[in-house]
């Protein structure tokens, strides 16, 4: 399948990060492997269809599992979506909870967010360019598309919360509880590593972009335990099926960009 043919096709994205490699109930209907000007994105692009509907699949880590997020081609990720009709994509974050009503399994819908990453390639206006460009990011998350996940969690009848800010951490360690206590006095609801550059490289591309934040541990310090693999894997079984229910009424509900 080549990237022209699917450009006048408006279809929707999701980016599926830690704990959503795959999608279940996605009918596959092809790979396709891309070169972007920026590189290899982390997998090749499942084509397929939920509910009937097309929608495109990017493995964010890779499939398996295995680029750290400071090490994810966020570009090349974004560019090959677009490349591939993409005008909307929904970014799935696994993160850690410091507001109150955001313990594990929680899923979120965020608002906002605040940028602590460094050092990761973050735009794609460099290098010879003809103008500078400062897009607008005032809004880093689409809100018809905000409004139409918290709808289709409505629907389906699972719990999620549809505000909260977002600090884009650089990972790959976990923050100390001192790091948190920082963000939480910065205005910070949850803290993940790949929602930055991703949702500010979707803005410059004019996609747009949401995210549906999966809670899968307290941030450090928060409880009164220390963060083990353990309990992120229990909060990911426990919550991720609501991620996909979700994801699934969304897309079958024939969300459409501008909508
Ligand atoms: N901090 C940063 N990123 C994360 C966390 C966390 O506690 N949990 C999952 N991703």
């Amino acid at each position: 399948m080549s990237a022209n043919e699917n450009r006048d096709k408006a279809v929707i994205g999701i980016i599926g990060g830690t704990g959503l490699t795959e999608l279940d109930g996605l009918e596959i209907t092809g790979q396709q492997e891309m070169e972007t000007p920026w590189g290899k994105p982390s997998a090749p692009l499942v084509h397929g269809r939920l509910n009937d509907v097309p929608v495109i699949f990017l493995a964010r880590h890779g499939n398996p599992h295995r680029i750290p997020p400071h090490q994810v081609n966020y570009r090349a990720n974004l560019w090959a979506l677009r490349e591939a009709g993409v005008r909307t994509v929904i970014g799935v974050n696994a993160v850690g909870g410091i507001h109150a009503a955001m313990g594990p399994a929680q899923i979120v819908i965020p608002d906002q967010l605040i940028d602590y990453t460094w050092g990761r390639p973050s735009t794609f206006f460099e290098g010879d360019l003809e103008h500078v460009t400062h897009i607008d990011f005032t809004f880093p998350y689409t809100e018809a598309l905000r409004a139409a996940l918290k709808s289709a969690a409505l629907d389906r009848g699972v719990h999620c919360l549809d505000f909260g800010v977002y600090a884009a951490t650089q990972g790959p360690r976990l923050e100390t509880a001192a790091e948190v206590r920082r963000l939480e006095r910065d205005g910070c609801d949850l803290i993940g590593m790949t929602g930055m550059p991703e949702a500010a490289l979707a803005a410059e591309l004019e996609l747009e972009y949401g995210c549906l934040a999966l809670v899968v541990n307290w941030a450090a310090g928060k409880s009164d335990h220390i963060i083990t693999m353990d309990e992120i894997q229990a909060a990911i079984d426990e919550g991720m099926s609501g991620v996909r229910e979700i994801l699934t009424q969304l897309i079958g509900s024939g969300y459409s960009p501008g909508a």
